[in-house]
């Protein structure tokens, strides 16, 4: 079992100033940030990044969503990373998320739900070197 996820602090976060609480619950969990970086995705990169759901009909939304500012793109390191910080997200609807996760306590919408986390370990590691080449990780 690998140790790293990838998470996102979304734009609705970030622009509702919840950043810096929510790295502070992270960092409470255990997990320790390994690379960090902020920036503005691009429709390009937004729709890459979301790819397997280019189906689904919320795919053009959530790419105006992701691109409608700027958000923080992380690699967190802790044993059993992708389960435990789903876990501490809560659900994707934060209606339906458990009292003190992380989309209960921050998002709006299950579109506008604060943060991303990976969901598997595959795709934790397919989805940090996304955003980080390994020399920017050590
Ligand atoms: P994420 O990938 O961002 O961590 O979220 P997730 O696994 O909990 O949910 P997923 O099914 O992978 O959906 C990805 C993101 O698409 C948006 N979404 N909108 N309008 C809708 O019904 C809907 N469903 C999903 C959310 O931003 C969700 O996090
Ligand atoms: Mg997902």
């Amino acid at each position: 079992m690998s140790n790293i996820t990838f998470t996102m602090i979304k734009p609705d976060a970030v622009a509702n100033g919840h950043s810096g609480k929510i790295i502070d619950q992270i960092l409470e969990a255990g997990f320790s940030i390994q690379a960090m970086k902020y920036l503005h995705l691009t429709p390009e990169n937004a729709g890459k990044f979301y790819a397997v759901h280019s189906e689904r009909p919320f795919f053009n939304d959530l790419v105006s969503f992701m691109t409608s500012g700027p958000i923080f793109a992380a690699v967190l390191v802790k044993e059993n990373a992708v389960a435990d910080f789903r876990t501490l997200i809560g659900a994707t609807d934060p209606k339906k998320a458990d009292e003190g996760t992380i989309r209960q306590r921050f998002a709006d919408s299950i579109e506008a739900n604060a943060v991303h986390g990976s969901d598997s370990d595959e795709n934790a590691a397919i989805e940090a070197s996304f955003f980080f080449n390994s020399f920017e990780r050590f």
